[in-house]
């Protein structure tokens, strides 16, 4: 037999899954850690934890029924897009790193823009500065940390930092690269121009691969450790987002996803470079190659329902232990006894900025309308409500710019809820369907892998011949003419709160 490894580093937690080469999952193990907040709106975590979760995830699948440690064939890393990892001498980690969701850098990215030229910025890295991109975050070291930046060798992304750790090498590929908003994203290789101007030392920088080319070898130790065979080839692998738009068959224009993880994110392939007019839809080389995609990301999505459960819903939390059952499911059994539109309450998403539509750091979360007949079960609703609106935010803008959206797939923790695909289909008026596999960017990594070691021919091949749709929710009009009525309430609630959210961030900066 043949296998492949997909390991998924995500916010949350890691998740490593060895699948057979048709796809199907033979064993999985995952492992959570913690994200640090220092600051309102800073978001930060220690590289050696997603080590410790990797290693540990592939030892606990190494031993779990299924593959001897010669038969996995390849091996592929999907990660969080845009962390900032610092190497010193002796390729010591020099402080923990700054991840996605961190907004801190508004100045970073004002001073980015007028260094490069707004212009020039876009047409070089296809998007503006953005305070999640990587760029921004070691602009800030420099401005905040000097005697960091000083020591730096190396700056890698976690993912890569992971493939460093398994093979000793230092690497990155095209789709993750991408949101470092150091490439030239039409060339697919590093921008001289953009990290000369933001003084920024091109060794610092990994060589960048094609996501299916293999880019290193595991190592004696990393073999010790995890018990894969030395030697095993490891792809070059992609940012979650790509990596899930493999894993959920977005590799040809005209199949979109709407992806509910700790982000919620629309994602296009496009088989040119196709650039939105205000930036708020990013422009990424994709892990298809010659293709690039579009992708349109609402920071708060799964990141406000896990919030929820967390800060709200204690009663699920308990219940779900007692009865060994997910607390996610409970919540969507009380969201289910409320009808759609919520009797006017609405929920905004913005609890860690935002990005699509809304380009906006200081923008933050927001229950609107709440009545005295609103309950517990009206406000989970309305978070599931208030992310697919802003999910239709970033749709809208995709067909704005002339995208095929022709079929959608829900992916992500939040799109194995039928509920939330029943609301997404009414409210974007269109069929959701779900694919076979639950496992996106571990699966889509690891058909990557098996491109670079030859098992398929090339990534669409990989895609066909594991991938296949397996339901379809159709929007119910009833329910699609109330979205509609209350989608322009929602609209129109950004632009009248803008300047108290920047009063707000101002008087916390203050206190
Ligand atoms: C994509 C993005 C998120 C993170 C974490 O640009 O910021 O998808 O990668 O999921």
């Amino acid at each position: 037999m043949a296998y492949l490894i997909g390991i998924d580093i995500g916010t949350s937690g890691t998740k490593t899954v060895l699948f057979d080469l048709e796809g199907n999952t033979i064993a999985s193990a995952s492992y959570e850690y913690p994200m640090s907040q220092p600051q309102m709106g800073w978001a930060e975590q220690d590289p050696a934890d997603w080590w410790e979760a990797t290693y540990l995830t592939i030892a606990e699948v190494m031993k779990k029924k299924g593959a001897k440690k010669t038969e996995i064939k390849g091996l592929g890393l999907s990660g969080q897009m845009h962390g900032m990892v610092l190497f010193g001498k002796d390729n010591n980690i020099l402080r923990p790193s700054i991840i996605w969701c961190d907004q801190r850098t508004t100045a970073q990215c004002e001073k980015i823009t007028n260094l490069v030229g707004a212009k020039r910025l876009v047409e070089l890295t296809a998007n503006p500065a953005l305070t999640g991109f990587t760029a921004g975050k070691v602009m800030w070291v420099k401005d905040n940390q000097p005697e960091i930046y000083e020591k730096i060798t190396k700056i890698l992304l976690p993912k890569d930092y992971i493939r460093f750790k398994l093979t000793g090498e230092f690497a990155t590929e095209v789709s993750d690269a991408s949101g470092m908003q150091y490439l030239n994203v039409a060339k697919r290789q590093w921008s001289k121009e953009v990290l000369d101007k933001l003084d920024v030392q091109y060794e610092w920088l990994a060589p960048v691969y094609e996501s299916y080319e293999i880019s290193g070898l595991i190592s004696k130790e990393a073999a010790e450790l995890t018990g894969l065979a030395e030697g095993t080839p490891v792809g070059g692998g992609a940012g979650d987002q790509a990596a899930g738009a493999v894993g959920n068959g977005i590799v040809r224009s005209g199949i979109i996803s709407a992806t509910i993880g700790t982000s919620g994110v629309v994602f296009a392939h496009t088989d040119t470079m196709n650039i939105s007019s205000n930036g708020s839809i990013q422009t990424f080389c994709h892990a298809v190659p010659h293709a690039w995609h579009n992708m349109g990301v609402t920071n708060g999505a799964g990141l406000s329902y896990r919030w929820l459960r967390d800060e709200m819903c204690s009663v699920e939390k308990i219940m779900g232990e007692r009865l060994n059952v997910d607390p996610y499911e409970l919540m969507g059994q009380q969201a289910q006894q409320v009808e759609p539109g919520c009797s006017g309450l609405l929920y905004l998403p913005y609890l860690m900025g935002e990005r699509t539509p809304h380009l906006d750091a200081d923008a933050k979360g927001v229950f609107f309308g709440i009545s005295a007949k609103h309950d517990r079960r009206y406000m989970i609703r309305s978070v599931m409500e208030g992310v697919s609106y802003s999910l239709l935010d970033c749709l809208n803008m995709m067909r704005d710019m002339g995208v095929n959206t022709k079929e959608i797939r829900a992916s992500g923790g939040g799109g194995r809820s039928s509920l939330w695909r029943q609301i997404m289909a009414d409210m974007f008026n269109t069929d959701i369907c779900t694919i076979n596999s639950k496992e996106g960017g571990a699966l889509g990594v690891a058909l990557l892998a098996g491109v670079g070691v030859g098992v398929y021919s090339s990534v669409p091949e990989a895609c066909d011949a594991t991938i296949k749709q397996v339901s379809k929710l159709s929007p119910i009009l009833e329910n699609a003419k109330v979205y509609e009525k209350y989608y322009e309430v929602y609209k129109g609630l950004y632009p009248s709160l803008k300047t108290h959210y920047k009063a707000v961030s101002q008087i916390i900066s203050e206190t």
